[in-house]
C-alpha cells in the first residue's frame, strides 16, 4: 500500500509542466472506435484512469502502440464487439464513455453501469434520457447497461434537466454519426468539452457550439483517423496552483491554457495572492497572509467542483472564516473535511455548505485519500502543516495527477513515496 510521506514548511518555488487533461482524455480515447482508421493521440496524462481506458480498448481488439510516455497509436479496425467487459470497466466511471461511442460505431452497446470517486450517487438518467431521444432502447441488468437502436439513430433535440459533463459528452459521441440534426442544450461547457469536439471535428464530424449551453451536431457517415494533442489539464494545473498559494512559495505553471483557469486565478487574487498571466504560463505568488472568502463550485465557467477541496486546505490556513457552497454534488464532497480535523482545521459541514474558520497552521497526521481531489487536498495540506503528513490510499491521486510526488518535489516540497508500513510509522514517532 504506497503512501506519501510529506514534511510540511517548504515553500514551493520554480517551474511545474502540466499534463494532458483527464477529463478530456477519457472521453477522446473512447471517441477514437468512431473513426474508420488509426488515431495518434498526444500529450496524454500517464495516470491510471487512461492505462484502463487503454486496457478496454486492447481487451475489445484495438491495435495499440505506445510510440513514448504520452502519445499512443490506436488503430480500432479490428474491433468487432459491442461490448465492454465489466472485470476492469467497472474500476472507472468514464467507461460509460464507451456507451456513446459504440453506439456511434455500431448502433449496439454492452457497459458496466460506472464505479469511479465514491462521493455520493452517481446517476446516468440523462445519458439514458438523451440514447432514448437518438432512437435508442436500453435496458439495465446485472450491472450491464444495454443499448440498441434498432431502426438506427436519427438526430433529435435533447434538453439536458441537469448541466451535465458526462451526458453531454456521451450524447455527442453517439449524435455524430445519427442522421440528422441533433441539438444538445442547457449542455455543460466545461474545457474538456470543446477538446472532444474538436477531436470529433478533427476527424470529420459537424459539431458546432461546443463551450456554448448549445450544442448542434449534424451526423456523418464516416469518421477518419488522425493525429490530435489533448488540451493541459485544468484541476491539475489548478491544484499547483493552490499548492504554491498555501507554502507561500513562486511557482510558474507551464502548459496551460490561461482562460480556464480564470475562475481559479480570480479567487486566489480574491485571497490576496498574486497571479501574473503568460501565454501558455501562469505564475503564483504568495508573500501575504492570505485573506478569507466564498467559494460557490458552478459549471465551468464558474469555479470547479473539482477544485473545491483543494481551496477548502487553502481556506483553512487563511485569516477568517469562509464558506464553501458545493452546488454540484452531494455533500459526499466533504468527506475529506474529516482528514483535515485530524491536521486541526476548523470546518463544520451541513449539506452542502462548509463554514471554515481559518487557523494559524496545521498539523502533521496520517490521513487518507477518500477520493481523487481529496486525496489531492491532504497532500497540500501536507505540504503546509507543521510536522510530518503520511497520506495513505495514494492510488486515488494517481488516478489524475502525473507523477504527483516528483512534480511536488521539483518544486522544493518534502516529499517521497513509501512502501514501507513500518517505516512510516516511525517517520511520524
Ligand atoms: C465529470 O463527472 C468529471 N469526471 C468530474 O470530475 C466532475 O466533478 C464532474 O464532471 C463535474 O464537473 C469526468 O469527466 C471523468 P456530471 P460527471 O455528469 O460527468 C448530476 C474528477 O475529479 N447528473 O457533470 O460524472 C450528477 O449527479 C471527477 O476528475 C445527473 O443528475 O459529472 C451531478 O450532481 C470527479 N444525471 C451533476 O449532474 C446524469 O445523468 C454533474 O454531474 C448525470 C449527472
Amino acid at each position: 500500500m504506497d503512501k506519501y510521506v510529506i514534511k510540511g514548511g517548504s515553500r514551493l518555488n520554480g517551474d511545474v509542466i502540466i499534463s494532458g487533461a483527464k477529463n478530456a482524455a477519457v472521453a477522446i480515447l473512447p471517441a477514437v472506435i468512431l473513426s474508420d482508421s488509426p488515431c495518434r493521440i498526444e500529450n496524454i496524462p500517464d495516470i491510471s484512469d487512461v492505462k484502463i481506458l487503454i486496457h478496454i480498448l486492447k481487451e475489445m481488439g484495438g491495435e495499440i502502440e505506445y510510440l513514448d510516455r504520452h502519445t499512443v497509436e490506436i488503430d480500432p479496425r479490428p474491433i468487432e464487439t459491442e461490448a465492454v467487459s465489466a472485470q476492469i470497466a467497472r474500476q472507472i466511471r468514464a467507461s460509460y464513455y464507451f456507451i456513446g461511442a459504440l453506439l456511434g460505431r455500431c448502433r449496439k452497446a454492452v457497459v458496466p453501469l460506472p464505479g469511479g470517486c465514491n462521493f455520493g450517487v452517481r446517476p446516468i438518467d440523462q445519458h439514458l434520457k438523451g440514447f432514448a431521444a437518438l432512437g435508442c432502447d436500453y435496458s439495465l441488468d446485472n450491472g450491464m447497461i444495454s443499448v440498441t437502436a434498432p431502426d438506427d439513430l436519427h438526430g433529435a433535440s435533447i434538453y439536458l434537466d441537469v448541466v451535465t459533463v458526462g451526458a453531454t459528452m456521451n450524447i455527442m459521441l453517439a449524435a455524430v454519426k445519427a442522421r440528422g440534426l441533433t441539438i444538445i442544450e442547457n449542455a455543460a461547457r466545461e474545457p474538456h468539452i470543446v477538446d472532444l469536439a474538436n477531436f470529433l471535428n478533427t476527424m470529420g464530424a459537424d459539431v458546432r457550439g461546443a463551450g456554448t449551453d448549445t450544442i448542434k451536431i449534424h451526423g456523418v457517415q464516416s469518421l477518419r483517423g488522425v493525429t490530435y494533442s489533448i488540451i493541459p489539464d485544468q484541476i491539475e494545473a489548478g491544484t499547483y496552483m493552490v499548492a504554491a498559494a498555501a507554502t507561500g512559495g513562486d511557482v510558474t505553471v507551464k502548459n496551460v491554457t490561461p482562460k480556464h483557469l480564470e475562475s481559479i486565478s480570480a479567487k486566489l487574487e480574491e485571497m490576496g495572492v498574486t497571479v501574473e498571466e503568460g501565454d501558455d504560463t501562469v505564475r503564483v505568488i504568495c508573500n501575504k497572509p492570505l485573506r478569507k472568502c466564498n467559494v460557490k463550485t458552478m459549471p465551468h465557467p464558474g469555479f470547479p467542483t473539482d477544485m473545491q477541496p483543494q481551496i477548502a486546505t487553502l481556506l483553512s490556513v487563511a485569516h477568517g472564516t469562509s464558506m464553501i457552497n458545493e452546488s454540484i454534488w452531494e455533500n459526499n464532497r466533504f468527506k475529506y473535511v474529516d482528514e483535515l480535523r485530524r491536521m486541526g482545521a476548523q470546518i463544520t459541514v451541513d449539506g452542502k455548505v462548509a463554514i471554515i474558520e481559518g487557523v494559524d497552521h496545521l498539523k502533521g497526521a496520517p490521513v487518507r485519500a477518500p477520493d481523487l481531489r481529496a486525496g489531492a487536498a491532504m497532500v497540500i495540506a501536507g505540504l503546509v502543516a507543521e510536522g510530518t503528513t503520511v497520506v495513505e490510499d495514494v492510488k486515488y491521486i494517481e488516478r489524475g495527477y502525473e507523477r504527483i510526488v516528483e512534480k511536488l518535489a521539483g518544486l522544493g516540497a518534502d516529499i517521497y513515496r513509501s512502501q514501507e508500513p513500518e517505516e512510516v510509522m516511525d517517520k511520524i514517532g
